[in-house]
This record gives C-alpha cells, sequence and structure tokens, in this order.
C-alpha cells in the first residue's frame, strides 16, 4: 500500500488539494493519505510553521502532496517547502507548462532547475560597503541535476534538452554547469541537446515559446523561467510540479496561497490536479495518470463555462468536470481516509 502525506496549508492550499485528494482516492482507493498542518495558521497556533515529526514523516512517505502556505515575517517563521526541499534532499525540481485552455499560448515543456543550492543557501555578508551573498553551484549538484533531467527527457519521451545558463559572465560556476552538462550529453544521442543564455532564452520564450521542450537550469534562473512559462499559459494556477530526490519526493502547484482570492471558490484547481497526476505517475499508477490529464486537459479547454472575463475559475465547476469526464460522479464527502 502506499502512503502519501498531505499538507494543505494555508489560503487556497486547502481548497484546491483536498479535492484533488479526494478524486485520487476515486481513481486508486488502496492509497492512505494522511494528513498534517503546516504553515502560517499552525505557526500562529504553536509558534512552529513546520514540526520535527512532519519531517520525520515526510521521509517515511511514499509521497508528499502539498498545497501551499502563506509566509509570516518573522525570523522564527521557517518556509515548510524550503525546509522539506533541504531536509529531504530533493535536488530536482520539474515544472510543467503546457497551454491547455483556448487562450493559453502554444506551449509545451519542463523546466527541471536545481532546487537545493546556488543563490538559495542563504549565506549573506553584510560589510561597510554593502551585501555580498554566496552562491553555491557544485560539481555533485550540477552532475545529479544534469543527470536527472536527461533521464526525465528519455522517460518521458522529450525530444529536446536546452541547458539555460550566463557561462560568458559567471565562468567558473555557471562554466561548471555547462561543462557537466556537454559532458553528458556526449552519452546521450536520443536527445537533442543544446544550450542557451538566460537573457536571450527568456526572450525566445515570450517571442517563440513552441521551440522549447525541455529546460534545464540552475535555482534562481529556473524559479524566474518557470514564472514566465506560467505566464504563457494562463497564470500559475495551470502549473504543476514535483520535487524530487534519490527517496522522496513532494508535488505540489507551483503558485502559491493566493490569499487576495482565498474563500472566494476561484482558485484554479488545474495545477493541483496535474501536480497529482504526477505523483500517480511516480507512485507507479501511469494509467491513472494519464486518465486524470486527459480530464484536466477536456475540462480546461472548455474555458468559457469555467472561467469567467477576469480569467478565474468556478473551482467547484472545474472539480465536478473533471469527476464526471472521470467517470467518478460527485465528491461524497470531504472526510479524511486517515
Ligand atoms: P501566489 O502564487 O499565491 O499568487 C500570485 C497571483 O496568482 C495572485 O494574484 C493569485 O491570486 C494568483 N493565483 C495563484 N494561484 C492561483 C490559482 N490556483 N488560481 C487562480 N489564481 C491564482 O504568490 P504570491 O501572491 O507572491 O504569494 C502569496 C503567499 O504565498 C505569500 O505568503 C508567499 O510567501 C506564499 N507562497 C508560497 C509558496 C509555497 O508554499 N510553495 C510558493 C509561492 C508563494
Ligand atoms: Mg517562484
Amino acid at each position: 500500500m502506499k502512503h502519501v502525506l498531505v499538507i494543505p496549508g494555508d489560503g487556497i492550499g486547502p481548497e484546491v488539494i483536498l479535492p484533488s485528494v479526494e478524486i485520487i482516492s476515486s481513481l486508486r482507493p488502496e492509497i492512505k493519505f494522511d494528513f498534517s498542518d503546516a504553515g502560517k495558521d499552525e505557526f500562529e497556533r504553536t509558534g512552529v510553521s513546520i514540526s520535527d515529526e512532519l519531517i520525520e514523516a515526510a521521509k517515511k512517505s511514499d509521497a508528499v502532496f502539498f498545497g501551499a502556505t502563506t509566509s509570516v515575517l518573522d525570523s522564527n517563521y521557517i518556509s515548510p517547502i524550503i525546509t522539506l526541499r533541504q531536509e529531504l534532499d530533493l535536488f530536482a525540481n520539474v515544472r510543467i507548462a503546457k497551454g491547455i485552455t483556448p487562450s493559453a499560448r502554444e506551449v509545451d515543456m519542463v523546466i527541471i532547475r536545481e532546487n537545493t543550492e546556488g543563490l538559495y543557501t542563504g549565506k549573506e555578508d553584510r560589510d561597510a560597503l554593502g551585501v555580498t551573498t554566496l552562491r553555491r553551484v557544485s560539481k555533485k549538484g550540477c552532475e545529479r541535476i544534469v543527470k536527472f533531467a536527461f533521464d526525465w527527457c528519455e522517460r518521458h519521451s522529450r525530444r529536446k534538452l536546452t541547458c539555460v545558463h550566463k557561462a560568458n559572465v559567471l565562468r567558473l560556476s555557471d562554466g561548471l554547469f555547462l561543462e557537466i552538462f556537454n559532458s553528458e550529453k556526449a552519452g546521450r544521442k536520443k536527445i537533442e541537446a543544446s544550450d542557451a543564455l538566460i537573457d536571450s532564452t527568456a526572450l525566445r520564450m515570450v517571442m517563440s515559446p513552441s521551440e522549447f521542450d525541455s529546460i534545464v537550469t540552475l535555482n534562481l534562473y529556473g524559479d524566474i523561467l518557470s514564472d514566465l512559462a506560467a505566464g504563457l499559459i494562463g497564470g500559475l494556477g495551470f502549473m504543476p510540479s514535483a520535487n524530487m530526490g534519490s527517496r522522496n519526493a513532494v508535488f505540489e502547484p507551483a503558485h502559491g496561497s493566493a490569499p487576495d482570492i482565498a474563500g472566494r471558490g476561484c482558485a484554479n484547481p488545474f495545477a493541483s490536479l496535474l501536480s497529482g497526476a504526477m505523483m500517480l505517475e511516480y507512485l507507479g499508477y501511469a494509467r491513472e495518470a494519464s486518465a486524470l490529464i486527459s480530464a484536466v486537459e477536456k475540462t480546461a479547454s472548455e474555458g468559457k463555462r469555467l472561467f469567467d472575463g477576469q480569467g478565474r475559475c468556478n473551482t467547484n465547476a472545474a472539480i465536478a468536470n473533471v469527476r464526471k469526464t472521470l467517470g467518478i460522479g460527485k465528491a461524497s464527502n470531504r472526510k479524511k481516509n486517515s
């Protein structure tokens, strides 16, 4: 039996994660879901945003399904998702940008980003003249993300992989990343591998996004490019993601807790559902994963009935539509099965 730890979080996190869990549970009733709290509400209640017990439970689970949490401006508050990435050594972040609504651009790309180092080391030094930030690019970090990206492309029948960097300026750090990419590509003839500068990539992604298939890049570049890619497909509410390591994986919609729309019934559940599909595939349920993706794509393609003039989605209508397409009828209740 597979065990999934669900962390709905704050804001729209529970609004999109709980109905996604119900759908996954209908598709594979034997998956056991356990639920845990983390984030702003938990911090305000207990003084801790993510407990040690939760981290241990995440390590023991087969997968974690994470909504989104709201950051608190308090030096004692730590980000639950960044903590999980570090504690579980989830070195690969995979975000998929596919245009599935009638108004989206023609895009189908995956952005694979190094998830543990780069500018996210949090090491900054202040001196009389300003601040210096330490940006770590390790050989091991580059080797494992590059290998992961080629493996992902091979497993998912992706034909092209672009290494995105700024090695013309950051000659040692990005130069190391590019060198490792070039040496790996020599043994991976099935994939058409090339490299590109981060700035020209941003331009080309806006001008002609269909040129791109898969991208492998360093942490901050991937963070920025994936938001750009989300913008091409109608927003963050359409972008699923996975954080993967050698033993654990955390699946989450790429968006945050969206406090501006929380409680209004207009959170787009597609990113969460598609993250659930990535999780199903990871757990070995490829057939259910592709059924869920097809149902989401069919639902999203009926844009007019689900979105208002501002592009706001009716969460319940979208969920009901996906359930109907999957042939699993109405949701019976919102109870947790743990
Ligand atoms: P956000 O992703 O929550 O929202 C950005 C914009 O996109 C907002 O206008 C929001 O309404 C819209 N949006 C996001 N998801 C949507 C959805 N599913 N359907 C429809 N519209 C959606 O990012 P923001 O505003 O920068 O951050 C809000 C809070 O979330 C902050 O406290 C931030 O720290 C946190 N955050 C948490 C993340 C996580 O837990 N993984 C990731 C990013 C932000
Ligand atoms: Mg981001």
